[in-house]
């Protein structure tokens, strides 16, 4: 089914949930809307862009954002010598999901002209925006399991055999769902296929400033210095401030990595007019420069999974994640039935786990998985937790009994 027809998983989530009437107040889960305190520094550089808006964003304001931002990237990554990434590295975003479903008609659009097939791999369960991006210029879908991109440097083994077919790979490291963190090994691993057979290694980064102190997640760039790939041939990063600094509203990302693919990625995008507005480039530059609401905003998080943690561990699945605020969890019982639990009984919407995955295997494999994004307040923590046990209780003792459970 075409992605423009097929439900996206919150409003696929809506319709499961359409029947019910909670006995709470609605707590959305189910999305990874950070819910974290504003950050005043940022938010007081928005009147000043006030009057910019008479005009069309100046390119000499973006400079000064590629400019913050490659900064930004040198004290996060740069801890090799030999690291360094100029602001023509970096193509400015408006939030890294537009950029995401864009790279690939940016990246292949003469191809396609031209009647060649693209092929896009991406992780499986997975960010549904990948798949949408593929089937949005028609290419052939490659899914990659999680325990696939582990065996790679786990064992060695090597179960995914289409690496010769592919143009273009995205993976997510935090990772959304499963909160798994690609290591150096791994990352390594894959930038060396990516240039053996010749594809583009995209990596979505926006969760890489949510973890548990200090381990800070090693991103692409850094892995490719460190294999001595300085420029990031066939390599891209992509970050937000949306879960970094708890500002989804404002639109505001970046990529960045091999030029040659940014400025490809540019010259499709000023012909497609998706440039921010000054007041986003100046908050967004504020949003860049300062790392203190950043570690709050990773304090809050790590607060929540240690509170959560109480309520939780005895679950054989319970695992705080590596990175990002997502709870990936095994219930044992079928997703939908835990989903329409606890919201009929909590009033929590929490999205059942298959609705992230591409293949059909992947549907059978997380039938059992929910996906509940830590965005409540500290305080909701306990409610929570209580309510994901009495929601796993009641559900396997009903499937045991044979009673249905709402
Ligand atoms: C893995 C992943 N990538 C990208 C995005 C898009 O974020 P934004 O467009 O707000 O930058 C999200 C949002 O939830 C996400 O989970």
């Amino acid at each position: 089914m075409h992605f423009a027809e097929r439900l996206y998983p919150q409003s696929r989530l809506s319709a499961l949930l359409s029947g019910s009437s909670p006995n709470k107040p609605e707590l959305d889960l189910s999305i990874g809307e950070p819910n974290v305190a504003l950050d005043k520094k940022v938010l007081s550089t928005i009147p000043a862009g006030y009057s910019d808006l008479a005009l069309y964003p100046r390119a000499s304001l973006q400079y000064e954002l590629q400019t913050t931002i490659s900064r930004w990237l040198q004290s996060r990554y740069g801890s090799s010598r030999d690291f360094s990434i100029s602001p023509e590295q970096i193509a400015i975003l408006a939030g890294s999901r537009e950029g995401i479903f864009m790279l690939p008609i940016a990246l292949f659009n003469r191809q396609l002209q031209q009647g060649e097939q693209v092929t896009i791999a991406m992780p499986d369960p997975g960010y549904p925006i990948y798949l949408a991006s593929a089937e949005n210029i028609g290419a052939r879908v490659k899914s990659i399991t999680h325990k696939q991109l582990h065996q790679l440097t786990a064992d060695a083994s090597d179960t995914f055999t289409d690496w010769s077919q592919i143009d273009l790979m995205f993976v997510c490291s935090p990772n959304n769902p499963t909160g798994e963190v690609l290591p150096l090994k791994q990352w390594i691993r894959l930038i060396e296929l990516a240039k053996e057979h010749q594809f583009i290694l995209v990596a979505d980064e926006c969760y890489s400033e949510i973890y548990i102190e200090p381990y800070a997640p090693t991103g692409i760039l850094e892995a490719c210095v460190a294999m001595g790939n300085i420029h990031f041939d066939n390599c891209l990063a992509v970050h937000s401030l949306s879960k970094r600094s708890g500002l989804p509203g404002l639109r505001s990302g970046f990529m960045a990595g091999d030029q040659t693919l940014i400025k490809k990625l540019q010259a499709y995008r000023n012909y497609h007019g998706v440039s921010l507005s000054s007041i986003q480039l100046s908050a967004s530059q504020a949003a860049w420069s300062d790392e203190e609401h950043v570690c709050k905003n990773r304090q809050t998080y790590s607060k929540k999974f240690t509170a959560l943690t109480q309520y939780l561990e005895a679950l054989p699945s319970y695992q705080v994640p590596q990175g990002g605020f997502y709870l990936w969890l095994d219930t044992g019982c079928p997703s939908e039935q835990i989903c329409g639990h606890l919201y009929q009984h909590f009033g929590i919407k929490a999205l059942p786990g298959h609705y992230l995955a591409i293949s059909a295997d992947a549907v059978n494999d997380y039938q059992n998985y929910i996906r509940i994004a830590l965005v409540c307040s500290q305080e909701d923590i306990e409610f929570v937790g209580n309510a994901i046990k009495e929601s796993i209780l009641s559900c396997s003792r009903s499937n045991a009994t044979g009673d249905h459970v709402a």
